[in-house]
């Protein structure tokens, strides 16, 4: 099921079957010259919509968090941050909505590394509210909350090395790439020319020392590699990795 297309009484009677949510969570921040602003949002929602259309009954998927922490891409047009005590308290205003309704379970499924300390703080921050609310002395059941990196899953992390072994990459990689293109081919920029070929690695710091150190946006990554049919065996992988870890949640 996907809750924006659910109508409140299958979800009343969904809540019944299960109390578990899988929400996308993913950025909006560039993605080198071939990459689409998207792409960190876009991953998570393409793979659990996948599982959702093979799986109906046995995943229920919110709508994408799709802004997160971006700071550090600020110094390429188009991407949109939020600091990352907004994110928390956005965070736990969805929580805290989908608790109301009797949710326990919350598997936020994420896009990009750059959300991972704010993600497992908003956790912390979710945790300690609760135990600070005066009604926690009954010891009410406790959430669980987790967060799971969609190339982590070993079958993924298998293939795309298998698929990429030189130039995956660490930012516009080659992998994620592919799946954005494998669910919108229409908008494959397949001309782009690029170079170096693979790009420089190196720390990230603020926005402007990356735009410095990582001039198209790219680290240690060759996108060119980038294409549909790649997308559609990782778009796979990871929707069936996701239906088996959700079966286990
Ligand atoms: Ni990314």
């Amino acid at each position: 099921m996907l809750l924006h297309l659910s109508t409140w009484p299958e979800i009343a009677t969904r809540l019944e079957q299960s109390k578990a949510i899988v929400i996308p969570i993913g950025s909006m921040e560039q993605h080198g010259p071939n990459g689409f602003i998207g792409t960190d949002a876009l991953c998570p929602e393409i793979i659990a919509n996948h599982a959702e259309k093979s799986a109906p009954d046995d995943i229920l998927v919110a709508p994408t968090f799709n802004v997160g922490c971006a700071q550090h891409h600020l110094g390429f047009p188009g991407s949109i941050t939020l600091r990352p005590s907004t994110m928390i308290a956005s965070m736990l205003d969805w929580t805290n909505s989908l608790v109301r309704h009797g949710f326990e379970k919350f598997y936020w499924f994420n896009g990009h590394g750059g959300n991972i300390a704010t993600i497992e703080a908003a956790f912390s921050e979710i945790h300690a509210q609760r135990s600070f609310d005066p009604r926690g002395e009954d010891n009410r059941p406790g959430l669980t909350l987790r967060r799971v990196n969609w190339w982590d899953y070993k079958s993924v992390e298998t293939l795309y090395k298998q698929l990429y072994p030189t130039g995956h990459g660490m930012h516009a990689t080659a992998s994620e790439v592919s799946v954005t293109y494998y669910a919108y081919p229409d908008h494959q920029k397949s001309d782009v020319e690029m170079s170096p070929k693979i790009a420089p690695v190196g720390r990230i710091g603020d926005a402007v020392q990356y735009r410095a150190d990582f001039p198209d946006g790219r680290i240690g990554s060759d996108p060119t590699q980038s294409n549909v049919e790649d997308g559609r065996k990782l778009v796979e992988a990871a929707a069936e990795a996701l239906l088996k870890d959700i079966a286990r949640f």
